[in-house]
């Protein structure tokens, strides 16, 4: 369980995050939802210890911590809104490249990766690039590359907002069988109605746009 208690996040003087908690529930999946410039990124970036909030703290499993420190351990993996794989790498590297980085063998990560990718139905784009892939399959390899690195909570910022609209429904059914693998996730999304197909339980972040004081 992650628990965030009374984050605020400021830029240039606006404060975004106004004293936010909220519990990331084991094995539960917790949508944060709320209009375009709330500050979801904004929220789901400092979950993922990649912007630093500018108050607040931290618990993991009741343990004092920072989003930082649980990053170095590879707690939080990341499926980004527009998926970020890199363009020369294929699929297959895309998924190892950060495992073997961490001094993983080569051997033990690409079994890893094909077996993920099997669980996908991703097995015959192994050797492909990115931009050979329909944006679907861009989205099943981001998650299989940050599943690669064994998180234990994975986030995922607007799972819908670059896919056709049709394929809504397919990636509630994704998150919905990471799910019942037993994996923690968090969903930001602006889709009300996307967030009831997935969530268990769904947290607003409210426009604040107050002045700092
Ligand atoms: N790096 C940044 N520097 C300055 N302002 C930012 C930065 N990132 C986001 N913002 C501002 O913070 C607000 C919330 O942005 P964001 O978290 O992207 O919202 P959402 O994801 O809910 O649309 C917006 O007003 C945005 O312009
Ligand atoms: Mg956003």
């Amino acid at each position: 369980m992650l628990e965030l208690v009374d984050i605020t996040k400021i830029y240039n003087d606006t404060t975004i995050l106004n004293n936010l908690s909220l519990t990331i529930e084991d094995q539960k999946t917790l949508a944060i939802v709320g209009p375009s410039g709330a500050g979801k990124t904004t929220l789901l970036r400092i979950i993922a210890g990649l912007t630093a909030a500018d108050g607040g703290t931290f618990l993991w499993n009741g343990q004092a911590t920072t989003p930082a420190k649980l990053r170095k351990e590879g707690v939080i993996g990341v499926v980004f809104q527009g998926f970020e794989l890199f363009p020369n790498l294929t699929v297959l590297r895309n998924i190892t490249l950060a495992p073997t980085l961490q001094g993983q063998a080569v051997a033990q990560a690409e079994a890893k990766a094909q077996a993920l990718l099997a669980q996908l139905d991703l097995s015959d784009q192994a050797q492909a690039y990115p931009d050979a892939l329909s944006g679907g399959q861009k989205q099943r390899v981001a998650i299989a590359r940050a599943l690669a690195l064994n998180p234990q909570i994975l986030l995922y910022d607007e799972p819908t907002s670059a896919l056709d609209p049709n394929l809504r429904q397919s990636v509630a059914n994704l998150i919905n069988s990471v799910k019942a693998q037993g994996m923690t996730q968090v969903v930001v999304t602006h889709d009300m109605a996307f967030a009831q197909s997935v969530a268990d339980t769904t947290f607003t972040v409210a426009k604040f746009g107050g002045d700092a004081q």
